[in-house]
């Protein structure tokens, strides 16, 4: 038995969107979930118990970083990322390969693994599907990623399908390399590209595979929208309904929306939290910008209907004139961002609950896309 649980407690009507009960080894899920990214274990800026504050059941790790440091020596001493970090909630943790392959142009893939350059110290590192479970095994998430091949979502030719192929085999890999069975759950991840064959092929093998859970991969890289939706259609309407599905990589909100009504249940990006390094709070009607002027004078908190830390206490003309100059500023623009997606995920699934999900889409593009007299 796998050591997680789902149990699906909703359904909407019309569209494929539910709301579910997914329990893991350190906390409860309710999907459709956003999970915040957290590099090094912790969101930058903020505390584990901030992130508690904010009703955060689950955040990302990542292996490609912890494994370095860390590393497993350190994590197995520690017991595990979780004790570590202080983090009693759940830990997902991505295999590696796809952050190896985006943020280092010098990656190289074969068969064996992934191989590229340490940025540390310049020396050749190989990462392998056996590799990256050892290092997933001793960081401990309750959730952990299969190590995929993954290629430019706009690319297309042989190298689409080669990169599907081999991630069913690393599937397998990782599947007897995987030692931590009774208290961690691996997740495959469907390849394939924006080829509809493809896809399918992969979904269907992955599902035989009988995993705890499934990713949908490669996708989220800039390719045309209609394509996109075209293959996370496809793969839900092929992965099992009693589990668990990932959009890997999506959190702009009206993706998010439209994704739980095309069936995802799970979802992670780095853009609310990056986005408010950078001085943008997100909002109903979209962003604001709070190193613009037109905040200078502004004594309305940055939305007030949130019921953040910062919305509470402080004004757009605090946070802009702090903005540019203070680290902290940071800190209070990222609580309010994931205060934001996770009350956006929250009022989707109170809206399938009632079965008011359509009115509720209705009512987001309202928002976000006013109409201009
Ligand atoms: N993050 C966003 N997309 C992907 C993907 O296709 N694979 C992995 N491992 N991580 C991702
Ligand atoms: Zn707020």
């Amino acid at each position: 038995m796998a050591p997680l649980k789902f149990e699906l407690v909703a359904k909407c009507s019309t569209t494929k969107a539910r709301v579910g009960i997914m329990t893991l080894t350190h906390s409860t899920v309710n999907t459709p979930v956003f999970m915040p990214v957290g590099t090094q274990g912790t969101l930058k800026g903020l505390l584990p118990d901030q992130m508690l504050d904010l009703n955060c059941s689950i955040m990302l790790g990542n292996t490609y970083h912890l494994g370095h440091r860390p590393g497993p020596e350190l994590l197995d001493a520690a017991d595990g990322l979780h004790n570590f970090m202080r983090w009693k909630n759940s830990l997902l943790t991505d295999s590696g390969g796809f952050q190896m392959v985006s943020l280092l142009k010098l990656a190289e893939i074969t068969e064996e693994g992934v191989r590229f350059q340490s940025p540390h110290d310049g020396s050749m590192m190989m990462l392998t599907p056996e590799h990256s479970m050892q290092i997933q095994n001793s960081i401990g998430a309750d959730i952990m990623m299969q190590l995929d091949d993954v290629v430019d979502s706009k690319i297309t030719g042989p190298r689409v399908e080669e990169a599907m192929h081999r991630s069913i085999r690393w599937l397998d890999r990782c599947i007897k390399a995987h030692k931590k069975t009774e208290t961690q759950n691996l997740f495959a991840i469907v390849q394939g590209g924006l080829n509809p064959e493809l896809r399918r092929q992969c979904a269907q093998e992955m599902i035989k595979r009988d995993v705890p859970g499934y990713a949908i991969g490669g996708l989220s890289g800039g390719e045309e929208k209609k394509h996109f939706w075209k293959m996370v259609t496809l793969s839900t309407d092929l992965l099992p309904t009693t589990k668990p599905r990932y959009l890997m990589g999506v959190g702009f909100a009206v993706d998010l929306v439209v994704c739980v009504a095309l069936g995802c249940d799970m979802f992670d990006c780095v853009f609310p939290t990056r986005t408010a390094r950078f001085g943008t709070a997100l909002v109903r009607s979209g962003q604001l910008n709070l190193k613009t002027q037109k905040y200078k004078l502004d004594m309305r908190p940055i939305d007030e209907e949130c019921d953040c830390v910062t919305c509470k206490n402080y004004t757009r003309a605090y946070l802009h004139t702090i903005v540019t100059q203070e680290t902290v500023a940071s800190s209070l623009l990222t609580i309010h961002n994931v205060a934001y997606q996770l009350k956006l995920m929250s009022e989707i699934r109170e809206s399938i609950k009632n079965d008011n999900f359509p009115r509720y889409v209705k009512e987001f593009f309202r928002n976000m896309f006013p109409k201009k007299d």
